[in-house]
């Protein structure tokens, strides 16, 4: 519980204002999962959400869960897997409702993974679920002593830690068996492809458990570790921790190599891109970052974007507080695929009216329309408030100077 009330006062924290690289989230981005060449992430802000990191456009923000999105996978097939605070689980494919929903959890689900074998999860209602896709049930797994935090499959077999502070992996049939206690609550799990389990605590200790059993403790800092993450060759470990600090271990020798050292801490979450190069992490200031593996620097923001140069001339202030609009929006009406409308010609349009783009119920009914002081009202109250049930993730523009030079720079640019 207090692990929680703190989790929601971090997450009410003020975050700076000059955004970068990938921003679209409305809270902490607590997940991350690949897609093949695109990136997933999840957040305290219900959406997740579908990125191009090639060019750092939102294809698609997905509003569906009642609550934060905790965790997110990939399936062996490639299609997403979401679940969260609301006790659900969604398979997603290309349509705006799940593939398939699971249900079952009683509370929070807090962890996921795939493996051929299977979906698995954990949640707090202190079960594991180990789900038969074809018909939608579950196995459920009982032997944890409250919250199950993660899961995780190593050597083919499935694995389980939580709040009792065990590390535990279930036969067949079942049955629970104790491979480590650790005597205090565990935040994380994951597997190494040589079938090593590591381990991450509240007490900002990492462990590394061999298939043979074996234990080797890495520490990480005083605080809770709420991020795990290894590089696809298992050679990398990323470890981040409520503190902020992110620190980067070569394995096996679970040496301290790095430590990432650049805007955009704490994090939540991190994932390697395939390629083990590149890190990306999902933090408290509602971005998802880039850092290069190698040295623990930031690469900065994505792909110049195409559409910064005709924006010269433009109100400069406006344009500013626009890059945290330009992920998911373009100024033109021929942009390619993007998650949110184009704003080409924003005043004076009928809100949800732009023909061939699926708005929501609560858009397409169309009761506003849309001009400076419309626009100016649903970013100073917020979408959630204007137009509760928007797939628009939460945000608001801060204060009023920022709105003013951002309506000025849409009425110049959405000529
Ligand atoms: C993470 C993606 C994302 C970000 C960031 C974002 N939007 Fe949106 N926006 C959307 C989506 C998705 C919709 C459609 C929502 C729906 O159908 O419920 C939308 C709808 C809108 C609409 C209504 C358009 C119409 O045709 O009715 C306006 C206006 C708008 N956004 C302006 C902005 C501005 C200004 C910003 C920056 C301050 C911004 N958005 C940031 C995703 C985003």
């Amino acid at each position: 519980m207090l692990l929680r009330l703190a989790l929601i006062l971090l997450a009410l924290l003020p975050l700076p204002a000059i955004p970068q690289d990938l921003a679209g989230h409305g809270g902490p981005v607590r997940a991350l999962a690949l897609l093949g060449d695109r990136l997933a992430s999840a957040g305290f802000d219900q959406a997740v959400i579908l990125w191009n990191p090639a060019t750092g456009r939102a294809e698609r923000v997905i509003r569906w869960h009642q609550g934060a999105v905790n965790a997110l996978v990939t399936l062996p097939d490639g299609r997403l897997v979401s679940a969260g605070e609301d006790a659900r689980i969604a398979i997603w494919g290309a349509g705006e409702a799940p593939e398939q929903v699971l249900e079952g959890h009683a509370e929070p689900v807090a962890g996921l993974a795939a493996s051929p074998a299977g979906l698995a999860s954990a949640a707090w209602d202190g079960t594991v679920r180990l789900w038969d896709l074809a018909t939608g049930t579950a196995r459920v797994l009982q032997g944890h002593q409250g919250n199950v935090n993660a899961v995780a499959f190593a050597g083919g077999a499935l694995h389980s830690t939580g709040q009792d502070g065990t590390l535990r992996r279930w036969e067949t049939d079942g049955t629970p068996v104790t491979r480590a206690e650790f005597g205090f609550p565990q935040n994380a799990l994951l597997a190494l492809p040589d079938g090593a389990l590591v381990i991450a605590g509240v007490d900002g200790t990492v462990h590394l458990v061999t298939p043979d059993g074996a234990q080797r403790a890495l520490h990480a800092g005083p605080r809770p570790v709420v991020a795990l993450a290894a590089s696809p060759d298992g050679r990398l470990l990323a470890v981040g921790s409520i503190g902020g600090a992110v620190n980067l271990y070569t394995l096996p020798e679970g040496r301290l190599r790095h430590r990432l050292d650049g805007p955009g801490l704490p994090v939540w979450s991190a994932l390697f891109a395939a390629d083990g190069l590149t890190l990306w992490t999902g933090g408290q200031d509602r971005r998802v970052r880039r850092w290069d593996a190698r040295n623990a620097r930031p690469l900065g923001p994505l792909a110049p974007e195409a559409e910064e140069a005709p924006l010269a001339g433009l109100d400069r202030h406006g344009a500013e507080v626009w890059r945290a609009c330009q992920a998911c929006h373009s100024l033109r009406p021929d942009a390619g695929p993007m998650a949110g409308p184009h704003l080409y010609q924003i005043f004076g349009r009928r809100m949800g009216s732009l023909p061939g783009y699926a708005y929501s119920e609560r858009l397409a009914r169309g009761d506003i329309i849309w001009t400076p002081e419309t626009v100016a009202d649903l970013f100073t109250r917020g979408p959630d408030v204007v137009t509760p049930g928007t797939r628009m993730p939460v945000q608001t523009v801060g204060n009023a100077e920022d709105l003013a030079a951002l309506m000025r720079f849409l009425e110049q640019a959405t000529r």
